[in-house]
This record gives structure tokens, sequence and C-alpha cells, in this order.
């Protein structure tokens, strides 16, 4: 330890103790990361599609975000409950409900159940908005009765609502396949139907919520310097009420009503400690009035948890603007995966024709989603991004492809050395004598730093920059420092090096969700 100017000390790590955790993790005994002390229940709630609509890229960043969390989490020894909070309930169901009994292709919903969902839907909304040239007042007044039949719990409503969901759910599972996500719980907006009324009559009952023009809504209670008030907006140089609806004029409850009786459940059922919520920037001021509003309604119980809403920016495209297909549509997310695919499968041909097609595929579709993915979770997630193929794709530069042929270059010098000598028997000891060593080495122990860091402030970026650092220094040491063509001791102690790079590689992307490959 020393001195190093004003305010600061240098600590250096004695080379006998880093060996010493090399040995340690070549032993199987850690890898460079530890378990929470007191682990820690947290509910996840990412991904949280809508019914009858396709996924489109938005949800791609909560999916791959939240995903990454529940795996970084679960990694440290924390019970993490997933749970998928899919928009299956509100107004669009009296449209649906109309189009699905009077518009309805049957052979196109054989096809491709979500588009013609979509379609549909279109038709009536266009019919539905006051403000649209087609607008057609008997549609709306039917669409609104088919809702309320469906709320009233009208057995032929019902299943059919059940089979847009069952429909819709098919889908979302093909992609959460594809991506390798998973669910504890899918319990959609539609599971809390039934505990509604209940939240309105106690904030009302409380004086939390009140009547206004009819609806009812929860005001500020003056406890919060305006500016940090969710409930307050600076509108023409005075601030002013921003309430937060929780019941509509026609009796309809809102997203936030929905929200509220979520949180409330969640606690109950599962007493976690944190809450983590995963959308985009625009839900910011939803989550701050729900998070507000319930603190009012159970004081108690919110002490008991840390409510967090991890929210993200925009993928745009090329011209700045949020990411759009030619035609101005949203693009869809299975349409985005089989194109990532297509490109990779294009890259890997060219660079090995010689490769079996089953096996460029396969390659292809391992680098394909892992480049999406990646490309996602490397920007602070709160800024924008800009979407581009051959940026994502690049073997060299920190994506995806370039962390994964890291990993399959340790792999092809495992296998080699595998070849001439033993690795079982290498052992547990590494030399570090180069400074390329040295300094690879060091980086290898800041692994569970870097998962920790990522797990506090929810921010993958920390972990791609680490292992895209940790590549960089592995091919400083490879070009520097012989492995293969060392004399014994020597090219041991380096193999292992090499061994416990790839290991710690391959766990990284793995917390990313991204896999790996032994060839490429
Ligand atoms: N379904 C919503 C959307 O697509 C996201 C739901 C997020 N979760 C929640 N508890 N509000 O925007």
């Amino acid at each position: 330890m020393e001195v190093a100017g004003a305010g600061f000390l240098n600590f250096r790590l004695r080379v006998d103790a880093i060996q010493k955790a090399l040995a340690g993790a070549n032993r199987g005994e850690h890898l460079f990361f530890g378990r929470a002390e007191d682990p820690q229940t947290i509910v996840l709630d990412f991904s949280s599609p809508n019914v009858a609509k396709p996924m489109h890229v938005g949800h791609i960043r909560s999916t791959i975000l939240g995903d990454c969390l529940a795996r970084a989490h679960r990694l440290l020894g924390h019970r993490v409950i997933t749970d998928n909070h899919i928009g299956d309930w509100g107004t669009q169901f009296g449209m649906l409900l109309f189009g699905w009994k009077t518009l309805l292709d049957k052979v196109a919903l054989d096809r491709d159940p979500i588009a013609e969902l979509e379609r549909v839907y279109k038709a009536v909304n266009a019919k539905c908005d006051e403000s649209r040239p087609d607008y057609d007042a008997a549609t709306h007044e039917t669409a609104r009765a088919e809702l309320v039949k469906l709320q009233g719990g009208d057995p032929g409503n019902i299943a059919i609502w059940r089979e847009m969901i069952r429909l819709s759910q098919l889908q979302f599972d093909t992609i959460y396949g594809r991506l390798g996500v998973k669910f504890d719980h899918v319990l959609g907006e539609s599971f809390y139907n039934s505990r509604l009324q209940a939240v309105v009559d106690e904030l009302m009952a409380r004086g939390i919520a009140r009547e206004s023009e009819g609806a009812k809504c929860v005001f500020s209670d003056g406890a919060l310097p305006p500016k940090e008030d969710p409930f307050l907006i600076h509108r023409d140089g005075e601030w002013q009420p921003n309430p937060q609806l929780i019941q509509k004029r026609d009796g309809g409850f809102n997203y936030a009503t929905t929200d509220l009786a979520t949180l409330a459940y969640r606690l109950e059922t599962w007493t976690p400690s944190e809450i983590i919520y995963v959308t985009d920037g625009r839900q910011q001021l939803h989550f701050q009035q729900v998070f507000s509003t319930f603190r009012r309604w159970h004081p108690e119980r919110a002490n008991t948890v840390k409510l967090v809403h991890v929210w993200f920016g925009s993928i745009l495209g090329d011209n700045g603007k949020p990411l759009k297909t030619r035609s101005g549509e949203n693009v869809k997310l299975a349409e985005l995966l089989d194109e990532a695919e297509e490109r990779a499968f294009k890259i890997v041909t060219e660079k090995s024709v010689n490769l079996p097609e089953p096996q460029r595929r396969e390659i292809a579709r391992v680098v394909g989603v892992g480049a999406v993915k990646y490309a996602d979770l490397l920007p602070n997630r709160q800024t924008d991004y800009v979407f581009s193929w051959d940026k994502m794709l690049a073997l060299n530069g920190n994506t995806a492809p370039y962390l994964q042929y890291a990993y399959a270059r340790i792999q092809s010098i495992l296998r080699k050395a595998g070849e001439t000598s033993n690795l079982e028997h290498q052992t547990s000891n590494t030399q570090l004598e180069a400074p390329e060593e040295l300094a690879l080495a060091r980086h290898l122990l800041n692994f569970g730093l870097v998962i920790e860091a990522l797990a506090a402030e929810k921010r993958p970026n920390y972990l791609c920059n680490y292992l895209y650092e940790l590549s960089s220094l592995f091919t400083r040491f490879y070009e520097n420092c012989p492995v293969l063509k060392s004399e014994e001791t020597t090219r041991t102690s380096r193999l292992t090096l090499c061994d416990l790079v790839a290991r710690v590689i391959r766990q990284g992307l793995e917390i990313l969700g991204i896999e790996v490959l032994d060839q490429m």
C-alpha cells in the first residue's frame, strides 16, 4: 500500500495472492464471485406484452433486460420470482370481440392468429375513434356493449376472450423459447379484476382518493416539495394538480388501479424485499404515482419493500426516430430475430463454407440472437440507441460475436493442448510472470464485483464492458505469451489461465442470456 498524492491510497495485490485466488477457482471452489450473505426475495415484473398484439422491439428491451436481472440476482443466491404481467384486459377487448364476431377470417386466423387479430382490431378501432373520418357511432356503441358483456361474465364473450389469450400466449411462448426466457408466473391484468373495486373503495374511504368530474382520482397530499411530487405538474408558470385516475366516470378501472392491486397481492403472497418493474421510460410518472399512492395506502407494508422502476430508452432507426419498418409499422420481434439469424448465417457461410449446413445454422442462431441481445444490453439503458445490424454482428468491436469468438478460440487452444497432454491433470497452480498474464489474472478477480454492481444498479452494461475488457486483455496476453509452444510448466500455467478466462466469459454471457459455441 502506498500514499499516491492528495487523497489517494494505492493498493497492490501480491502475486501469490492472485495465484491463490486462481488456484481456488481452478479447484472449482468459486468463479471469482460469492453468494449473497442474506439472500433476498425479489419479484421481477418484465416483458409484459399485450394480448392480441404482436410483440415488437419495444418489448424486446424489457424481456432481455428483465431476464438478465433475474439471472444475475439468482446467481448471487437470491430468491427471484419472475411474473409476466401481460395486458389481457381493457377496452380493446370490446373492439376485438366485435371484430371477432363480424370480421374474422378463419383461414387467416389459422395461419397467423396475431396478425389476424391485429387486422380485425385496427379495422374496428378506426370506426370507434371519434377523431377519425370513418368514425361510426353504431360500431362504437356495439363494441362498448360487447365490453360490458365481457365484464359482466357473459359465457360466450368469456370463451372468445380466453381463446384470444391462448393464441397470444402461443406466440409469446415461441419467442420466449427462442430467447431462452422463462417465467415463474403469468398473472395478467385480468387476474386482479375482482380486487379492483376494493382498492378504489379503500382509497376513497381513507381520503387518499376523491371524486373529480365524476371520476375517482388520487391527488397530492402535499407531503413532498412540488418538484418531487408526481401528483403535481408545472404548467403555465404554476404547479397544477396531476391526479392519478383510479376509476373512470363509467365505472371502468385504470392501468394504475390494476397496478395497485397487483402490488398488494405480491406483497401478501411472496413478502419480497424488492419489486422491480422493467418498462420503457414513458411509464416513469405512472410508477412514481403507483409507488406513492401505495405508500399512503399501506405505509407499514411499504416500509418493508424497495420498489424500483428500471426504465429504458427507445431503439432508434437510422433516421434517429423510433425504429419502424419501411411502411411505418412497429418492427415485430419474431421478424427481427429471423433477420438476425439470416444475416449471421450469411456471414458464417462466407467464413466457413465447408462446415455442414446444420452446424452453420446452429452457429447462426446462437450468434444472431446473441448479437441482438448484446446490442440491447450494452448501451446505458436510459439512453436511446441506434439499431445497426452491421455493428452488432461485427466480429471485432464490443459485440456478442466478438466475445463468443474469444470463447471459441480458447476452446480451440484447449482442444489442441488436449491432443498432446491430459488436461485433467492440469496442476492448480499458475505462475504469473509476464505483465499481460498479471493484467489478465487481476481482471478475473473483479468478476464478482461487477456482477454485484450490475445487480445493485440494474445495469447489464457494466458486465458487457467487463467481458469486452477481459477479451481484449486475453488477446494481448495471447499475442505476447506463447501457450502451446512453451515448455511444460509455463504451458500448464497458461492453459489454466486460458481455461479460467473461458469459464468467466461463458458464465458472464450466461448472465446476459447469451449462449456460447465451442467452434464458430
Ligand atoms: N403491458 C404494459 C405495456 O405493454 C407493461 C406492463 C408493465 N408492468 C406493470 N406492472 N405495469 O406497456
